[in-house]
């Protein structure tokens, strides 16, 4: 697998159908997958039990494949933890991990998230704490890169000015209100971190009946779906799709053959905020 995938097939939400749709993503073309070992939102056996069926298939090989997962705190846990509640945070990272490497069946993952930091605010010590042991798990070959998901700029200037090593991916949710997170893409930018934007469909669901959107999804014969994934891509975002249909599945890798012109790419981004 290229050091970056060019599209992440989201797993949240899928329950019972989060083998199947998983397995139908990988024979579609999806070769980065997303997941949490957060049993409230992810079923991340499913998505093994998915890699093991594509594997049996031919389909696709372990090395072909971007493997992403998540540490998630408690408190955005239910009762289906994936670690000791009681051990330090050190720990329950490494259980959390190791838990996640047995349910995808592999020895290590290309992308290890936090889910997202302690406070919405601040970077805490209990994210320092947090990080550095994902840190380890990244040295000791558990996983390539790592990453920090639903954060702020100030979390990232944060993370920034206590000199701690920055995240190789930012995982957030991208508000097109906001100039689609243009602070916080301009600091991946600037620190050539990969912006890694979910919910550009379902966060802006006014945008996709815009004419700056819908008139060159008419003139290029593709859906305004297809052109918010494509200026993602032209933006420098690697996006995320969570779709459950196989329709939709083919038109969101179609896409990656869209071009948009610079024009329409500005007109796109500066269209709200
Ligand atoms: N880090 C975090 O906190 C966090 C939070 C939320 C999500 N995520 C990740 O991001 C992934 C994607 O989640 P999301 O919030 O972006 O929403 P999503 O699960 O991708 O949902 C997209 C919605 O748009 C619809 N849709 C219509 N046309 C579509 C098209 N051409 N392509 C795709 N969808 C289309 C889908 O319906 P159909 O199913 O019928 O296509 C679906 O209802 C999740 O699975 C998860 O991996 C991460």
């Amino acid at each position: 697998m290229p050091i970056l995938p060019d599209f992440l097939y989201g797993t949240a939400w899928k329950e019972d159908r989060t083998a199947a749709l998983t397995e139908l993503a990988l024979r579609t073309g999806f070769r980065a997958i997303d997941n949490a070992n957060q049993r409230r939102h992810y079923f991340e056996a499913g998505v093994g039990e998915a890699l093991a069926a594509a594997y049996r298939a031919g389909i696709v090989t372990r090395d072909d494949l971007f493997l992403q997962t998540k540490f998630t705190y408690q408190r955005g846990q239910d009762h289906r933890l994936p670690y000791d509640p009681a051990a330090s945070l050190a720990v329950q990272v490494a259980q959390s991990l190791a838990s996640s490497l047995e349910h995808l069946g592999t020895d290590h993952v290309d992308s290890f998230v936090l889910h997202g930091p302690s406070s919405s605010y601040d970077w805490t010590d209990s994210d320092a704490e947090v990080w550095e042991a994902m840190r380890k798990e990244r040295d000791a070959g558990r996983t390539r890169l790592l990453g920090v998901s639903n954060v702020s700029l100030r979390h990232l200037e944060q993370l920034e000015s206590a000199h701690s090593e920055l995240p190789a991916f930012v995982q957030n949710r991208c508000f097109a209100r906001v100039g689609w997170d243009r602070e916080v893409r301009t600091f991946c930018y600037q620190h050539k971190i990969t912006y890694q934007g979910f919910s550009l469909l379902t966060a802006n669901p006014e945008v996709l009946q815009h004419p700056p959107l819908t008139a060159p999804a008419a003139q290029m014969k593709a859906t305004p779906a297809q052109v918010v994934f494509a200026f993602a891509r032209s933006v420098g975002m690697l996006p995320l799709t969570g779709t459950s249909n196989a329709t939709h599945m083919k038109e969101d890798l179609e896409s990656l053959n869209l071009t948009l012109p610079p024009e329409v790419v500005k007109a796109i981004e500066s269209m709200a905020g």
